[in-house]
């Protein structure tokens, strides 16, 4: 038997997934780690902390599965994407990176906007500068830690990072590298260009590939360490929303899937590059040799549900601790005691400022029209809806972009949930599949490193061999009546907030003497 290895170095913890070349789960290992917030907005993450998660998790799924290493033929690397990691020349962590999630660069978007040009930089990087890119990341260290920033030697992001340490590599992948912000989406190449004008010298950055070509080969150190075979092939992988796209199937027009993870994510593919004049979603080269994507990304999804049970959700942490159910499962079952609108409670999932569709780092979470009589089922409810009248935004945007709309999938943690299948079928208005497997991004870029090593002769025919659909869900007209009474009052509560959203950040920024 040959087997194929798929690593995701998430937001919250590093997964390690083994399957065999049918895309069945031979064993998983996931190991979480903390996010550091020193301020409001900020988020960073120890790049060690993922390389401690990768070993461990390697060594636990060798362990369960038994599987002798001589057996893996390649291995799969993906992550969460944007975020800095800094090395110098003796190739040490310079500082916590950065990650996706950090909003303080907001004044560094604007002078990289002022240096390039606002259309220059739409034509070249396919974005407008946003504060979750990396770019933005990189200038903030530039203009607000000088002595870091000269001894910079590498930038590398989260999962290439752990490509460096498994195989003493630096490189990258096409659908990762979009997401700095230095690559020429078009040409699928570090541009030239905006290394120049922003002064970041090439030789920083890593060798970039196309997701299923093999970038290097596991080292004597690492074999030591994890217990994998010296040698083994590691394919580029993808970003995890391209991976994750590639395990969900979405390798051709009309799939496109929504993803609620940390982050929540409508995403589709494409055969040419095509732009949001406003940039309110992202285009980015796909996994896919040759063909982009197009991706609207609301900052706090899974995040929002997470931030309500470890702040509220005390009694359904105490009792999963006791019965065979997990906290989330016991928030789901709360939730569906709420009827669909919540009685009007409206969610903003705005906890960590929002891209699509406002492009706002001062945007902040809100619950709003509460009364008396509703109570704690409605707020988790509503948390959901929130969180799915956000995806909807994404996808109106891509409906305007004439991107066909055929059949969306759901995935992530979120997907998990029957009722937010069925609340993203009544919001969205279209039917939502399910299929055959949810392990997402570390399944997708398992595939790729399937075709690197030969398994499959490309992405296609991978996703054909390994994926089927097994449910599908169909908007109930009812709850689709009642959702479309309450969006667009959810719309209108950014518009009516938004400038009392800048005015608490530069209260913020006054009492605390930090930027923001
Ligand atoms: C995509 C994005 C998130 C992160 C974390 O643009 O920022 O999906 O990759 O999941």
């Amino acid at each position: 038997m040959e087997y194929l290895m798929g690593i995701d170095v998430g937001t919250s913890s590093t997964k390690t997934v083994l399957f065999d070349t049918r895309g069945n789960i031979v064993a998983s290992a996931l190991e979480a780690y903390p996010l550091y917030q020193p301020h409001i907005g900020w988020a960073e993450q120890d790049p060690d902390d993922w390389w401690q998660a990768t070993v461990h998790t390697i060594q636990e799924v060798l362990a369960k599965s038994s599987v002798n290493s001589h057996q893996i033929k390649s291995i799969g690397l993906t992550g969460q994407m944007h975020g800095m990691v800094l090395l110098d020349k003796g190739h040490n962590v310079l500082r916590p990176a950065i990650i996706w999630c950090d909003q303080r660069t907001q004044k560094e978007c604007e002078e990289i906007t002022e240096k390039v040009g606002k259309e220059q930089l739409i034509q070249i990087t396919a974005n407008p500068a946003l504060t979750g890119f990396t770019a933005s990341k990189v200038m903030w260290v530039k203009n607000n830690q000088p002595h870091i920033f000269d001894r910079i030697d590498k930038i590398l992001l989260p999962k290439d990072y752990i490509r460096f340490k498994l195989t003493g590599e630096c490189a990258t992948d096409v659908s990762d590298a979009s997401g700095t912000q230095f690559l020429d989406v078009s040409n699928r190449k570090w541009s030239d260009k905006i290394l120049e004008i922003l002064e970041i010298p090439k030789e920083w950055m890593p060798v970039v590939y196309e997701s299923p070509v093999i970038s290097g080969e596991i080292s004597h150190r690492a074999a030591q360490i994890t217990g994998l075979k010296m040698d083994t092939p590691v394919v580029a992988g993808g970003g995890d929303q391209a991976a994750g796209a590639v395990g969900n199937g979405v390798v051709k027009s009309g799939i496109i899937s929504s993803t609620i993870g940390t982050s929540g994510v409508i995403f589709a593919h494409m055969d040419k590059v095509s732009i949001d004049p406003q940039g309110r979603v992202h285009t980015f080269c796909h996994a896919i040799p040759g063909s982009w994507h197009v991706m609207g990304v609301t900052q706090s999804a899974g995040l929002s549900l997470k931030w309500m049970r470890d702040n509220f959700g005390w009694a359904e942490r105490e009792l999963a601790s006791f019965i065979d159910l997990d906290s989330y499962t016991l928030m789901d079952m709360e939730a569906k005691q709420a009827e669909p609108g919540c009685q009007g409670l409206i969610y903003l999932p705005y906890l960590m400022g929002e891209r699509t569709p406002h492009l706002d780092p001062y945007a902040r979470g809100v619950f709003f029209g509460l009364t008396a009589k509703h109570n704690r089922s409605h707020m988790i409810r509503a948390v959901m809806e929130g969180v799915t009248y956000s995806l909807r935004d994404c996808l109106e945007i891509i409906r305007e972009m004439d991107v066909p709309i055929q059949d969306v999938r759901a995935s992530g943690g979120g997907g998990k949930s029957m009722l937010w299948r069925q609340m993203q079928a009544d919001i969205f208005k279209v039917p939502i599949s399910r299929i055959n497997t949810n392990a997402g991004p570390a399944f997708g870029t398992a595939l790729l490193a399937g075709v690197g090593s030969g398994i499959y002769k490309n992405v296609n025919e991978a996703c054909t061999a390994t994926i089927k659909e097994v449910e599908r869900l169909k908007p109930i007209e009812n709850n689709s009546h009642v959702y479309d009474k309450y969006y667009p009052v959810y719309r209108q509560l950014y518009k009516a907030l938004s400038h009392n959203f800048k005015e608490i950040a530069l209260i913020q920024e006054e009492l605390s003497g930090i930027e923001v």
